[in-house]
């Protein structure tokens, strides 16, 4: 069984020149993985904050806007990758694809079923390629993962099981980050990662889903905890929790290995304690700006990831064997032991990498990605559906 993406052919297509829409945290780890993907250039950017706009032009020969239609009006960009705020994706998607643009969005692809049907269409409309993400099924031991359920070896996969907790309600927010209409807290920003990984590596349509959320801090008045049961129409099911309030940290069953493959300390509490310590909602908003944004101390572009990027702990159950990330590959566990299935480093940055490498894939090559619009909209759908289940208290039906 191999254990790392298949071999592409070379490209006989020149490089694909993205433009970045939005140079906050997504934004500006973006600029990065482009400008070390072998067959992608940085094109430009657009970005309504001077200070951002200004330390992006530092660095970069690529032209810089505060705005998104002179991005989107100039010839040499061939695709943007949008990470602006939730509420705009509808309108930013339609607009670049009203232009031409191949697109990248990031999760959540939108708030509503109506703005994601109104973004494929587009897309159809204008013959563009639409990927969503990134989200963590695009992680190379989740791609593994795939496979080796894919290859048989193991029996059919019967159960999935995902953990996730961090301490994401307490990082310095948005306003609207902490509303949950206006796609606050964690259904919206971090089970999607959860449900894409088991939509992904079931490859069924999902039938039903029962989830109980928690709101346990008034302070962050959004959704902070979740537990949701999903029912697959091949007879798959999944169990998925996650909790964001900075207590527990599943990291400590990852080996001390964080999110995005950095090595770190346990430090329980401490982002809630910084937290704390602001002022004011202005004095917050402020330091995610300059603290998470193009250039910021936080911003997670300037770690270089050493291990695979995961998302909590995540178990494939199969008919014969357990199947588990670990920080560098993929644990099988079956009435054999258990073994590693290494999953090698590659150049640029595992998750992020494979995203573009789906657009170019998909752009150069002609390939059908398989995180489209219509993918990512299953995974909305989900989300709305686990905040009905959870007001309802009942199974909904999708
Ligand atoms: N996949 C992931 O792991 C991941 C991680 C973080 C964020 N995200 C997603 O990325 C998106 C952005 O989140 P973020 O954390 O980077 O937020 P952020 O606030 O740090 O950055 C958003 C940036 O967009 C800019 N912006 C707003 N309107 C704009 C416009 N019209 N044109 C150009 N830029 C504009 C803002 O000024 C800001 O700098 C969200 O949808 C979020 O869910 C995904």
């Amino acid at each position: 069984m191999r254990a790392s993406r298949p071999e592409q052919a070379p490209p006989a297509a020149p490089p694909l020149r993205i433009g970045v829409v939005g140079l906050g945290m997504a934004g500006a780890l973006m600029v990065s993985v482009i400008r070390d993907h072998a067959r992608a250039v940085l094109a430009g950017a657009a970005e309504p904050h001077e200070s951002l706009r200004q330390r992006f032009a530092a660095d970069n020969e690529a032209p810089v806007f505060a705005d998104i239609e002179s991005l989107l009006r100039r010839d040499d960009v061939d695709a943007v990758y949008i990470a602006t705020p939730h509420q705009f994706h509808r309108d930013h998607v339609v607009l670049a694809a009203e232009h031409g643009k191949h697109i990248v969005v990031e999760k959540p692809m939108a708030l509503s079923l109506a703005d994601c049907d109104a973004m494929i269409a587009a897309a159809e409309r204008h013959k563009v390629t639409l990927i969503v993400g990134h989200t963590h099924s695009f992680d190379p031991s989740v791609r593994v993962m795939r496979e080796l359920i894919a290859s048989g070896e193991y029996g059919k996969l019967m159960m999935l099981s995902g953990a996730n907790y961090t301490d994401f309600l307490y990082r310095p927010r948005r306003p609207e980050e902490l509303d949950t209409a206006k796609g606050g807290g964690i259904l919206f920003n971090q089970v999607p990662h959860q449900i894409d990984t088991v939509r992904y590596l079931t490859r069924s349509r999902l039938r039903s889903l029962r989830a109980a959320t928690g709101i346990l801090d008034p302070r962050r008045p959004t959704e902070g905890n979740c537990s949701v049961f999903l029912d697959f129409e091949d007879g798959c099911f999944a169990s998925l929790t996650y909790s964001g309030y900075d207590r527990f940290d599943t990291d400590e069953w990852h080996g001390w290995v964080g999110e995005g493959g950095y090595p770190r300390k346990a430090a329980h509490g401490a982002t809630t304690r910084s937290w704390e310590n602001f002022k004011n909602p202005e004095e917050e908003l402020a330091a995610r700006v300059e603290r998470f944004g193009y250039g910021g101390s936080a911003a997670p572009a300037s770690r270089i990831p050493v291990h695979q990027p995961h998302f909590g702990v995540l178990i494939a159950s199969c008919e014969k064997a357990d199947l588990r990330q670990s920080p560098d590959g993929v644990l099988v566990y079956s009435r054999d032991g258990v073994k590693e299935i290494p999953v090698p480093m590659r150049p640029g940055r595992p998750g992020r990498s494979d995203v573009l490498d789906e657009l170019c894939d998909a752009v150069q090559c002609g390939v059908a990605p398989a995180h489209d619009g219509a993918f990512a909209r299953g995974t909305v759908e989900a989300s709305l559906a686990i905040l009905k289940s959870a007001q309802e208290r009942r199974e909904v039906i999708l």
